[in-house]
């Protein structure tokens, strides 16, 4: 946190020197660090010069015996870890929850007991398909996951700004993210990998009409909602169980760059939008979120006339509205980017009682991959890491040893059961029993429609502006597929609206040799 006296300086510094708050971490830094300080090795032993080798005569060659040399680099070789396969380029920010409103009717979760609770939080923004070098602004969906530290463990929800999703079967989930990523041979993003896959599975066009709208590409992280996205299960103090999806709603209102402002700013700051979050809370300008929910009964997702577990599609807020929960204030910055947002890991699997995940094969997928990646990622004992580690709660189990390990259990046994005071089962917090049936198989998602909710956003959501911006965002990219994949991919919007499919005829037809 900055004292007020620095914050002060700061932004009277800024208004000489024109900096904004972000530029003046290092000035900051000087400011606030009273005297010197010695250089140490990892190992805590002084180094007393830093500006030289140890060498035979002033022209070498070096010695093996200069280990605080070989300290250095050896720490320097293992700087990085793998980057996220997706949501690379990120920032993270912290803060609370705080409860607003009571939905103790619905979950038992001790986030939500008492109006006023507060919860400690993590949250970080991201892009997806780029490396974490990429720019800030390019038209892509935006990640916004949020961990609640709690007193029961740690919550993750791990959603985006849109509420649905491109596809709605887990095993399609890493074939799509290739489709967007770089192609093998090339290097490059391929026109025809993207509208290849997305034209062969026209459950994507409610999203990508999401994507290539104005809300394709947020101004920054703080003027945009976040989603659940997926359908959950929230479970009460009785045992009774309702569905719901979660909503964020912006406070800061809602904000997006036209394409060429946007290509404007890839040039000339790709950090944009890491940028704009550290300098709103460096400056006090606390960004947040009213946190929203919507709830379906059992009865009701039996007779909906959509899979209510089909992440491609909504439910509707006038059928299902939102109920007021609580908000989420963003009001710390990172102290070290590294050790709090490169290491943090978020997963679906992450639930505490009173949250469960419903039978959306989508999150049921997820719930493996997170955790998977992050044990390669970070390594076995990632949850060790402060800023993953359940701190509002004294972790203790049967789990011991391995890489890295920072926790012990004092003298408790390793083993279970035992007659030594091993921890034992959590009373009164067990899953209730649900029942499942059905046939085995593998079901093609054919069976669920592809274009209704489409052509209501199409017909009823956007203005006529927005539908051009629509189309010419579309007709920019869609132009440098190969043309059988244009044609696939103008047919699949026409069944959303047949004014659609003429609009990008009419827009890719200014790229076509016609002799
Ligand atoms: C089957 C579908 C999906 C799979 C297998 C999957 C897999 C992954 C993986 C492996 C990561 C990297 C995690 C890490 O390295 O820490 C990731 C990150 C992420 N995913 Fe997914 N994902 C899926 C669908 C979704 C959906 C539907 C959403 C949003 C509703 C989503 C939101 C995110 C976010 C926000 C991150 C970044 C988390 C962070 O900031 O660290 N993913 N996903
Ligand atoms: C749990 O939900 C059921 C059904 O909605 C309701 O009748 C009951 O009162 C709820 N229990 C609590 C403790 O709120
Ligand atoms: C983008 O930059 C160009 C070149 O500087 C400028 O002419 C144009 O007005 C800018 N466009 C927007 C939308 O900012
Ligand atoms: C599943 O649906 C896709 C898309 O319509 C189709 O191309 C594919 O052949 C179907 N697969 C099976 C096994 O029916
Ligand atoms: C929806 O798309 C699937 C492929 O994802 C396809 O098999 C199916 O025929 C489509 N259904 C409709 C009603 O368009
Ligand atoms: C694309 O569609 C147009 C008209 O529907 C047709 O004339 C043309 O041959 C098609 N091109 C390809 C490559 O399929």
């Amino acid at each position: 946190m900055l004292l007020p006296y620095s914050l002060m300086f700061l932004m009277f510094c800024c208004v000489i020197c024109k900096r904004d708050l972000a530029s003046e971490q290092l000035n900051n830094y000087k400011l606030s660090n009273t005297g010197n300080s010695y250089i140490q090795t990892g190992y805590g032993v002084p180094v007393h010069s830093k500006d030289a080798s140890l060498t035979v005569g002033p022209r070498g060659p070096m010695l093996l015996q200069d280990v605080e040399f070989l300290d250095e680099l050896a720490h320097f070789d293992r700087e990085r870890i793998p980057e996220r396969v997706v949501h690379a380029k990120g920032a993270g920010a912290f803060g609370y929850f705080e409860v607003t409103n009571d939905i103790t009717r619905y979950t038992k979760s001790t986030v939500f007991e008492t109006i006023g609770k507060q919860t400690p939080i993590a949250v970080r923004f991201s892009t997806v398909a780029g490396e974490s070098g990429s720019s800030d602004t390019v038209r892509d969906p935006r990640g916004f996951a949020i961990k609640f530290y709690t007193d029961h463990g740690v919550w993750d929800l791990v959603g985006n700004n849109t509420p649905i999703f491109f596809v709605r079967d887990a095993l399609l989930f890493n074939l799509f993210i290739h489709s967007q990523k770089r192609n093998p041979v090339t290097h490059l993003k391929d026109a025809d990998m993207f509208w290849d896959f997305i034209s062969l599975r026209p459950e994507t066009t409610h999203q990508v009409m999401i994507l290539f709208s104005d809300r394709g590409i947020p101004d920054g992280f703080r003027h945009m909602h976040g989603y659940g996205s997926h359908t959950f299960k929230m479970v009460n103090a009785s045992n009774d169980a309702v569905y719901v999806k979660f909503h964020y709603k912006t406070n800061q209102g809602i904000k997006n760059l036209f394409a060429s402002e946007a290509a404007n700013l890839s040039a000339t700051d790709p950090d944009y939008a890491i940028r704009d979050l550290y300098n709103a809370i460096a400056r006090g300008d606390f960004p947040s979120w009213t946190l929203y929910i919507q709830v379906m009964t059992f009865e009701e997702a039996e007779s909906f006339r959509w899979n209510p577990f089909d992440v491609t599609k909504v439910w509707p807020h006038a059928e299902y509205p939102l109920i007021p929960v609580g908000k989420l204030v963003l009001n710390r910055n990172p102290l070290n980017y590294f050790a709090e947002v490169e290491q943090i890991a978020f997963s679906p699997a992450h639930m505490i009682p009173g949250l469960e995940p419903s039978p959306d094969k989508m999150l049921q997928g997820r719930l493996f991959s997170y955790g998977d990646t992050q044990r390669y990622r970070l390594g076995p004992n990632y949850l060790q890491l402060p800023v993953n580690c359940p701190f509002q709660t004294h972790v203790i189990n049967y789990q011991r040893d391995g890489p890295q390990t920072v926790q012990h259990q004092g003298g408790s046994p390793n083993y279970y059961p035992n007659s030594f005071e091993g921890p034992d089962n959590a009373q009164g917090l067990h899953r209730p029993k649900f029942s499942v049936s059905g046939d085995v198989g593998r079901y093609n998602s054919s069976d669920e429609d592809n274009f209704s909710q489409p052509t209501l956003f199409w017909r009823y959501v956007l203005k006529s502006d927005e539908k051009d911006r629509l189309v010419d965002n579309i007709v920019s990219h869609l132009k440098n597929a190969a043309d059988f994949i244009q044609n696939r991919t103008v047919n699949m919007f026409s069944q959303v609206d047949s004014n659609f499919g003429i609009k990008l005829d009419k827009g890719l037809m200014k790229y076509k040799n016609i002799p």
